[in-house]
């Protein structure tokens, strides 16, 4: 089975490093041309470039309704439509309940939730017409089993499934597929401050014995992302080497 993107244009939030890149860079190996939004404008260049096919990078902070309105109609503007949209960009404020300020609760839920809300909104529209779209939305088996010290983080991912599934719901006569993918303790910059004995504890409580890698994600991205999945909608797909199961 050949995965077919050709003709397709993506857009990754979060796409300059770790779980978002390796999607981005998945997609346009596969013949998507991707866009790929983070805050810094160079370096959603330097990712852009580094995964060719015609990629290009856009500066927005996905927090910030406005900028990510925006940012859709500037990807709808340089593809001439935006198909298959993957909300990627996460943060963590990792605390106890009652360390958790304010700002913690807000910063998580504007990135993590409103954001992905934001630009399934904006993207929603224009799928709807061509009558064809895909949204692949990047939860946390957090966002199922909840976590201690992450009562915002895992209270944005729950939203983001009570979201996906929402969508799927509404747009689903329109042939637009929304999709949640929760991944459990992948290698990337968020895993990596975790000391090499806690990486190997962890590890060892996961039934297939190793972390995940960004690319275990990405290959389930692309699928979803693709005509084979197109009976699928709605659904959490957990890749996480069978930790929560
Ligand atoms: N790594 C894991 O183990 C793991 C597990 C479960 C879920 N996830 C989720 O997967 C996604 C990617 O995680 P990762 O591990 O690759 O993280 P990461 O920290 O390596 O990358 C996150 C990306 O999001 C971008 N980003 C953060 N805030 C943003 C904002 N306001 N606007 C635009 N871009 C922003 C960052 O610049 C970065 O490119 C996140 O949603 C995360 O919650 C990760």
């Amino acid at each position: 089975m050949q995965i077919d993107l050709s003709g397709r244009a993506a857009l990754v939030t979060g796409g300059t490093r770790g779980i978002g890149r390796e999607i981005a860079a998945t997609l346009a190996r596969c013949g998507a041309r991707v866009a790929v939004a983070a805050r810094d404008q160079a370096r959603a260049e330097e990712a852009a470039r580094a995964i060719g096919n015609g990629a290009c990078g856009f500066a927005t902070d996905v927090a910030n309704t406005g900028e990510v309105t925006r940012l859709v109609e500037e990807v709808e503007q340089a593809f001439g439509a935006l198909d298959i949209l993957v909300n990627n960009a996460g943060v963590t404020r990792d605390n106890v309940l009652f360390r958790l300020k304010d700002d913690d609760w807000d910063a998580v839920l504007d990135t993590n939730l409103r954001g992905p809300f934001a630009a399934i909104r904006a993207a929603a529209r224009g799928m709807m017409k061509r009558r064809w779209g895909r949204i692949i939305n990047i939860t946390s088996v957090v966002g199922l089993t909840g976590n201690k010290g992450q009562a915002n983080y895992a209270a944005s991912k729950a939203g983001l499934i009570g979201l996906t599934k929402s969508v799927a719901k509404e747009l689903a006569s329109r042939n637009v597929l929304a999709n949640a993918i929760a991944p459990g303790f992948i290698e990337t910059d968020m895993t990596a401050a975790m000391t090499p004995e806690a990486q190997r504890e962890l590890a060892a409580q996961i039934p297939l014995g190793r972390l995940g890698t960004p690319g275990d994600i990405a290959a389930l991205a692309a699928f979803l992302a693709s005509e084979h999945a197109a009976y699928i909608t709605g659904q959490v797909f957990v890749v996480d080497g069978g930790m929560v199961m």
